[in-house]
């Protein structure tokens, strides 16, 4: 039996959409961020496609999600912070960790000691996220202490930025300036980075100075999907990777004066065909869609009327009057002439591009084409 409601993957889109990113990146290294399941599209499948289409390493946020990438035979790296009780066994399965604070640089160093390796580790500057990482201005007296210690194979020092999707953004350009002070005085303590990086998608498409040297590495999540944070601008020939389609299982005419859905918020004003979709908010649809959206039917437009319910959506048909039961539902991908967007959605919740991608449904059949 068929899932009704299915998202389509395109994995050959997905590797055009990495080396568009990798020629802008340029002379920068692309590290494909696939955390929370390559934004709850279903990691293994684009893992394998990006190793295959050249990445050289994954980045991720977390142990388990590591775990998962262990046979890639590529490199492995958490960006976030690690737990005391989690070092042990990512130091034993060589995934590339993160050092937030001297105390996590002393657990790992004596973690790694333990089991007499080297941990492999990039050390993480807050040079003005506020989120983890070495406050930048305490860095260099912190980075005295972390550099004396044991069983640390440092490789990286790196990043990130808040607000990377405003071109020309200053606050970036500071940060940056930050960061290479950092760098200055670890250069002054004998320390050397195999890899310097800071971009994520909005920096790589909005701020090119953290794609150039020193950075020789980029960490691009959202773009591979064809997907952007439309607050900033997009500088990379970027294609859509997604298809959600469901169907439509009942044609009806309402009569004149029929409220439509929860909460009654559409009433007909004529004699109106419409038709019931089987999809809604359990399947990631916003809500917002509801009277404001619409779907794709034999590649016409068909508006959303009402609220949208958990499992179903209700669409007029007056422009699609050859719809019958069975009839594909494209909801978000491109059907004939029009298209719907995963921007498009997230313009209309008032969202960005993540939250949408990451809000699909777990009992929406994923599928790599
Ligand atoms: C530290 C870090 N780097 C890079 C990324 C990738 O971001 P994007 O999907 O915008 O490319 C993320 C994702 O939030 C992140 O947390």
């Amino acid at each position: 039996m068929q899932h009704r409601v299915t998202l389509a993957i395109n994995l050959s889109v997905l590797a055009t959409n990495y080396r568009a990113v990798c020629d802008i990146a340029a002379p920068c290294t692309v590290m494909p961020v696939l955390k929370a399941n390559a934004y709850g599209l279903g990691v293994a499948q684009i893992a394998h496609a990006l190793v295959k289409a050249g990445a050289p390493r994954i980045a991720v946020a977390e142990p388990f999600e590591a775990l998962q990438l262990l046979n890639l035979g590529v490199p492995v790296q958490i960006l976030s912070g690690i737990l005391p009780d989690e070092m042990a066994e990512m130091i034993a399965h060589d995934v590339v960790l993160p050092i937030v604070s001297v105390e996590s640089a002393k657990q790992l160093s004596a973690a790694a000691m333990a089991q007499g390796k080297q941990a492999t580790v990039h050390i993480k500057l807050d040079t003005g996220m506020g989120r983890a990482g070495l406050l930048w201005h305490e860095a260099a007296e912190a980075l005295r202490e972390i550099v004396t210690l044991p069983g640390l194979n440092i490789e990286g020092l790196f990043t990130h930025f808040p607000l990377a999707y405003e071109s020309g953004s200053a606050f970036t350009l500071e940060q940056l300036n930050r960061f290479k002070q950092v760098l200055a005085a670890a250069q002054a303590l004998g320390l050397s980075f195999r890899y310097l990086h800071a971009a994520n998608s909005d920096a790589i498409n909005n701020a090119p100075e953290a794609c150039s040297s020193p950075f020789n590495l980029v960490r691009c999540g959202i773009n591979l999907h064809g997907a952007f944070d439309a607050a900033g601008s997009l500088r990379i020939p970027l294609k859509p990777v997604l298809t959600l389609t469901t169907r439509l299982t009942q044609v009806r005419t309402l009569p004149a004066g029929t409220p439509i859905g929860y909460g009654h918020t559409y009433c007909t004003t004529r004699p109106l065909r419409v038709g019931t979709v089987c999809a809604g908010y359990a399947d990631g649809l916003p809500l917002a869609l509801s009277n404001r959206g619409h779907v794709l039917i034999r590649g016409t437009s068909a508006p959303i009327l009402g609220r949208i319910s958990m499992d179903y959506l209700t669409v007029s048909l007056e422009d699609v009057p050859d719809a019958t039961v069975g009839d594909t539902v494209t909801l978000l991908g491109r059907d004939g002439m029009h298209e719907i967007r995963v921007q498009d959605w997230a313009n209309i919740k008032g969202t960005h591009a993540y939250d949408i991608i990451c809000s699909i449904g777990s009992r929406v059949q994923r599928t790599c084409c």
